[in-house]
């Protein structure tokens, strides 16, 4: 196998990314470009407190980034005796601040919309049908091919901010959906990074064209199960000739915002 055809199969499956996560953008919009009252937001709202604190284990995840950081305290801080060690600590730790800052983001937008306190009871645990499928892949998945579906499963976490990316790109002059906005950009901001640690991870871990065959395969599960995750959480039915159609990349990428 050459490089260019290597290389060519790294940018296919980038740009198969950009079409899902505008698709994860197109369901987003639809839903805050459509007329709500506040409690309307409730439900997404939730679920994506929820999705922030779980993600890097600020609640209980196994495998978690806080349990990275916690085991390496544990055992006496090994990464920060190499170089390289030191700059994946400091990565993590800043990453685990900025997921809590989109946590107390989205959180105060939340409490201000119920008038009730954010409890861990109320959103630990919180499910759509569409993560318990997530979860399902996840393991088959994993069974199949371990390596390949940790970089499957890490190139598709986020879904490319694409939902941030919704919400910054609001044009409004509602004082609510104003401050949803202002929350977005700020997460987009940080997740677009994010993003790209993950796709760069998956490009520098996979060589042969039998692995980027099957990661390309690997995010044609995942990512479209992604999308009907997000008409949950959005209070919509996935709507699967569309989720057809952005698979076969009938959907323009996100512009720059
Ligand atoms: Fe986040
Ligand atoms: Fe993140």
């Amino acid at each position: 196998m050459t490089t260019t055809t290597a290389a060519d199969m790294k940018a296919e499956i980038r740009a198969l990314g950009q079409c899902f996560w505008a698709g994860e953008a197109e369901i987003a919009r639809n839903f805050l470009t459509a007329p709500h009252e506040p409690a309307d937001h409730v439900h997404w709202l939730r679920h994506q407190c929820y999705r922030e604190l779980r993600g890097p284990g600020l609640l209980e995840r196994p495998h978690s980034r806080v349990r990275w950081i916690i085991q390496n305290v544990h055992d006496k801080l090994p990464a920060a005796e190499s170089k390289d060690g030191r700059d994946e600590f400091e990565y993590q730790l800043e990453s685990l601040r900025q997921e809590f800052t989109h946590y107390r983001l989205l959180a105060d937008i939340l409490e201000d919309v119920t008038g009730e306190p954010v409890r861990m009871n109320d959103i630990d645990g919180l499910r759509l049908p569409g993560d318990d499928r997530i979860e399902a892949m996840r393991s088959r998945l994993i069974a199949e091919d371990e390596r390949i579906a940790h970089i499957a499963y890490s190139f598709a976490e986020g879904g490319g901010a694409g939902i941030f990316h919704a919400g910054a790109a609001l044009e409004t002059d509602d004082p609510l959906l104003l401050r949803i906005q202002h929350a977005c950009r700020v997460i987009y901001d940080d997740e677009v990074g994010h993003g790209e640690h993950g796709a760069e991870a998956a490009e520098n871990a996979l060589d042969t064209e039998e692995e980027l065959l099957t990661l390309r395969r690997m995010l044609l599960e995942i990512c479209p199960e992604r999308l009907r995750m997000r008409s949950e959480m959005y209070n919509q039915e996935p709507d699967e000739a569309r989720i057809a159609e952005i698979a076969n990349g009938h959907i323009d990428p996100l512009p720059t915002i």
